[in-house]
């Protein structure tokens, strides 16, 4: 079981309660994110074609909005109900309906939509379980992205234990998000050897 998460992602997952509610002050806060979008899509190889699974949202899903402003179609997925419907008001004043659907699931418990790349927000717990359950959502050819915390801010999230499916990772060093993970390619449910 994951423990509870430390002051950093508690205060952040509190600021986006109110960011979600002022789409001027969302975009301004996604800004600095739109490097770390691109080093994601070189890292996962996405295709404007591949369907991606943003797991995490949030009330201010700004990594959902980044990508749809980068011409890709997303799933936005929140374990949380109200993060969901704050999540649906946002892409609907942002003007991104077209491109971006909202969803409750928690990929750790429920059965997730198929998709090709599946990006993992830095905040998501448990890390572990939920990767298991997207390797059983995964096709041939799926990439999972996971996003890891800075090792000064460690023990305030979750973090995936093994370490042999990630092939590559980008570093952001971006307060405390530090890198992102890609998983092996999939098949069928496993990881390539
Ligand atoms: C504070 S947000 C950060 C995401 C940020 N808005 C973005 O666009 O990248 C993190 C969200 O992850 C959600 N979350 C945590 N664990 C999850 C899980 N296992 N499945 C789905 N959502 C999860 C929380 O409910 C929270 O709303």
């Amino acid at each position: 079981m994951a423990a509870r998460p430390g002051w950093i992602p508690r205060m952040t997952a509190k600021a986006e309660w109110w960011l979600a509610r002022n789409t001027l002050a969302c975009r301004l806060y996604a800004r600095p994110y739109e490097q770390v979008i691109r080093r994601e899509i070189t890292l996962g190889n996405m295709r404007r074609s591949d369907r991606i699974l943003n797991v995490g949202c949030g009330p201010a899903p700004f990594t959902a909005m980044l990508l749809a402003e980068e011409g890709f179609s997303v799933t936005a997925l929140d374990c949380d109900e109200r993060a969901v419907g704050l999540a649906r008001e946002a892409i609907r004043s942002a003007g991104y309906v077209d491109r971006v659907n909202v969803m409750i699931g928690n990929p750790a418990t429920d059965v997730v939509p198929s998709f090709d790349v599946a990006l993992v927000a830095l905040q998501v717990r448990p890390k572990d379980a939920v990767v298991a359950g997207l390797l059983h959502s995964a096709g041939a050819g799926a990439r999972i992205l996971v996003r890891e915390s800075a090792t000064w801010c460690e023990g305030m999230y979750d973090h995936l234990t093994g370490g042999d499916d990630v092939t590559e990772e980008v570093y952001h060093h971006r307060g405390a998000l530090e890198r992102t993970l890609v998983i092996r390619e999939c098949i069928d449910g496993r990881t390539a050897s």
